[in-house]
């Protein structure tokens, strides 16, 4: 593959490898006994959750869709996935809510905890798994069928369609996982294609979840872009 084919998910992809060992690590050395804990691990997973939810529909929407109607019968195995991996989220959180309900004794908040930390690791496997075969299956075929300007058209018609409180939200995992190049690619864009508002936002969040040295280089990069 020459590295000037445009990929339509590896950006996110990268958030979401980078998201899901800080959520495993979380929830292998909480005590299930303490609430407050119990209640931060939950907050992390829902807005987490959400991202997916989110990312799921835009890849039926603008991948999935357009390549089931030049390709035929190629978009299915995805499709399921993703209705696959919500349930499975679903039951995750089902489950962090018997830990937090008040009559649960702490032997069962324990033992209810850690079927939730395998079932975790479970839905981070289908993940992975998933993710692999769509760079190497699903974008593969979007390549075969697709110009590299409607690509760019598609990738245009998904940035649009993420509402400015998930794209923050996304840049959370997505720029710590970013190599340089690539975050001075995605937010040089920004720079130069969003309101400044919203533009600032983002950096106050580059600089939160970055090393101070990276963050230092992206500014240095995107002071000399702008
Ligand atoms: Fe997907």
């Amino acid at each position: 593959m020459s590295s000037s084919k445009i990929s339509l998910v590896l950006t996110p992809h990268k958030g979401i490898r980078y998201a899901f060992p800080q959520l495993s690590i979380k929830a292998g050395n909480i005590d299930y006994t303490d609430k407050t804990a119990v209640e931060d691990l939950k907050a992390q997973l829902v807005e987490f959750g959400d991202l997916l939810e989110e990312h799921a529909h835009i890849e039926n929407e603008f991948i999935l869709k357009p390549l089931e109607a030049r390709a035929p019968g190629s978009a299915e195995h995805d499709e399921e996935d993703h209705e696959r991996l919500y349930a499975q989220q679903e039951e995750l959180i089902a489950k962090l809510n018997r830990i937090l309900d008040p009559a649960i004794s702490p032997e069962e908040a324990q033992r209810t905890g850690y079927e939730f930390y395998q079932e975790l690791s479970e839905l981070h496997a289908a993940h992975l798994e998933h993710m692999l075969e769509e760079e190497r299956v699903t974008q593969t075929l979007m390549w075969q069928h697709f110009t590299q300007e409607e690509m760019l058209g598609i990738h245009g018609q998904i940035i649009r369609n993420i509402p400015p409180d998930k794209m923050l939200a996304w840049m959370k995992y997505i720029l710590p996982a970013l190599n340089a190049a690539e975050r001075r690619e995605m937010l040089g864009g920004m720079q130069a294609g969003a309101p400044a508002p919203f533009f600032q936002q983002v950096m106050v969040v580059a600089e939160n979840v970055l090393p101070f040295s990276d963050f230092e280089k992206l500014e240095d990069a995107l002071a000399q872009a702008a």
